[in-house]
Order: structure tokens, then sequence, then C-alpha cells
């Protein structure tokens, strides 16, 4: 019988049983899967729990302040943050292949994962790590059945071979309105669980060309304009999720004032879906989208151009890269 009631003492029996009294890891990203995944953990084993919280530099704004202060007070849970913004940002240096940069950022965060397990545990070491992963994920990074592999999701098929832990993913077989369910279940509050996704990779792979710290400013100051518009205008709830793409690599002439500019366009990818196995484009009020033009080339320097993805999926994929 499906009831998130259900699906919850499902999960901590089967948690309890694989983890026994040994100690868990647990990734936490600021999305609404991790978060479930962590609180499910905790409430089925606790004290012996740390959650990890990676601050790779390739978050939007606000995002680790969320974390740190929010998640922590609604479930008390034992929080380390990791400032690995210089790992990150050095090894992504001169790459621009997406399925390069999925691998590179995967292979990251198992090494923080791995020396966080040393500082926090010691010789002891640390046998689990608890993952977000949801259904869609396994079957899109080829892990299903007889998928094709699409797209490498950190979490999934950009793990390195010689992990070092034995995965936990309570989430494995669940679409994303039932880890909603499940959240809601738990306690967490509806801001929370009903957060747009946010892939782990962040930002890196909204930017289309090699990732820089000025690109990452630039696409940080774009999102953020995009979503408190959209937040103004009331329609996050009518959405499923809304990238904010910088085509690094591209330029377009312009102008502005008495000047020609010469600058990057951002690309605006609204989308509806259910479970992001499939998706629409958004039909967001024009409006909106004039308002969010408009401010995006006013007060983002180096652009000077916004496009509307006007593309489903299939054929496209809800991110660029
Ligand atoms: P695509 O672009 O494949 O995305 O249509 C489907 C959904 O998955 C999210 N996504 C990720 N989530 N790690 C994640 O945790 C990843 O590597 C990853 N890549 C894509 C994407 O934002 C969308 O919701």
């Amino acid at each position: 019988d499906w009831t998130p009631e259900n699906m919850v003492t499902e999960a901590i029996d089967s948690i309890r049983a694989q983890v026994g009294d040994r100690r868990v890891l647990c990734a936490l990203s600021g999305g609404v899967d991790s978060a479930v995944a962590a609180a499910l953990v905790q409430r089925a084993i606790g004290p012996q729990l740390t959650c990890v919280f990676v601050d790779h530099g390739l978050l939007r704004q606000g995002e680790a302040e969320q974390v740190k202060t929010d998640f922590v007070a609604v479930t008390g849970v034992d929080l380390v943050v990791a400032d690995e913004k210089d790992r990150f940002l050095g090894a992504l240096a001169g790459v621009s292949d997406p399925e390069t940069k999925r691998k590179i950022i995967g292979a990251q965060f198992i090494r923080t994962f791995e020396s966080q397990a040393r500082e926090i545990a010691g010789d002891k070491g640390i046998d689990f790590l608890v993952q977000g992963t949801l259904y869609p994920d396994v079957v899109e990074s080829g892990g299903g059945e007889g998928a094709a592999n699409i797209k490498s999701h950190h979490n999934v098929g950009g793990l390195p071979e010689d992990l070092q832990f034995t995965l936990i993913e309570p989430l494995r077989q669940m679409f994303k309105d039932e880890v909603r369910a499940v959240g809601l279940q738990l306690g967490l509050p509806e801001e929370m669980v009903w957060r747009h996704p946010f892939p782990g990779p962040g930002l890196a792979i909204r930017i289309i060309g090699e990732v820089t710290e000025d690109r990452l400013d630039t696409l940080r100051q774009a999102d953020a304009i995009a979503r408190h518009e959209l937040a103004a205008a009331k329609l996050e709830r009518d959405i499923w999720q809304f990238p904010v793409v910088l085509l690094a690599d591209v330029r377009s002439v312009g102008v502005q004032g008495d000047g020609r500019t010469y600058g990057h366009p951002i690309v605006l990818r609204p989308v509806t879906s259910d479970d992001a196995m499939t998706a629409d484009w958004a039909r967001l009020p024009y409006e909106v989208l004039e308002k969010i033009s408009n401010r995006i080339t006013n007060e983002v320097a180096e652009v000077n151009r916004v496009t509307l993805d006007i593309t489903s999926k299939p054929p496209g994929t809800i991110e660029w890269e």
C-alpha cells in the first residue's frame, strides 16, 4: 500500500538493517532529495549520522546559508561545512566538455567525502554514504533497465570506481512527488519540500564553456534576478524548474546608452514537468519575461541579450549539459 507513512516506516527499517551500529555520512546539497534522504536517515539512526555540505563554489546566491541555518534548525542534524571552492574550480579549469565536467565534479565530491570521513571518524572511518538518488537519476545515467546513458548524474554515473563507501540510497525507487510527500510526512517545511530541483554539479553545467569565477558571478546575478521575479509573480509552484544558462563562449553585438556592446547571451529555460523524465517549456507571462530580461540586461555587466528556450524534453533535456 503506497502511503508516505508506509514509505517512511519501510525506509527506516531497511536503513537500520543495513547500517547496524556503524557510522554514516550524508551529502547535503540544499535540494529536496538530499534533504529528505538525510531526514530519513536521521530518523532511522540519529547520532550515527553526520551530514556534510560541500560548498564547491558552484552554488546559487544564498544557497549555502539556507542549508547551514534552515536545514539544521529543522532537523537538528550534525552538520559539517566543507569549503572546497578552490579544489573544484581548480579541477574544472580549462574544461568545457559536459561529461568531463560531470565526471570531475563527481570525483571531487567523493574525494571531499573521503577526507571529511577521516577527519570525523579518524582511523575507524565511515562505512556508508547517503545519497538522494531518485529513480529518474538512475534511469537517465544508464543504471536502469535498458536505458541509454544520456547524462552522468554526478551522484550515479559520475562516481569513481574505487569508491570506499557503501551507498545508502533510500529514494532510489521514488519519483519526485513521492519524495515531496515523504518530506512533508517527516515534518520538513513546505518551502524546503517545494524547492525547485537544482543539479548536484550546480552552475558548472549551466555555463556553456569553461567555468571561471567571473562567469560564475555573472550567471549567479542573472539567476538571482530570474528567481526573484518568478517568486514576486507567485509562479514558483506553477513550474517545475527554471534553469538560467550562460552562453559563455558566444558573443553578440548590442547597443546600450550610446555605445556598442559585445556581450554574452543568457538563456531562460523555465519548464513544466511531473518527474523530469519529460518536460515542456513553461508559458510564463510575457510581462514576467519582460521584467526579467530588462533587469538582467540592465543590471548584469557582460550580458546584452536574453533568450527563451522553447524546446520540450525530448528532444531537449532540461539542463543544457
Ligand atoms: P535533464 O537535464 O537530464 O535533467 O533533463 C533532469 C533533471 O535532473 C536534474 N539533474 C541533476 N540532478 N545531479 C542531480 O542531482 C545531476 O548531475 C543532474 N543533472 C541533471 C535536472 O536539474 C533536472 O531536474
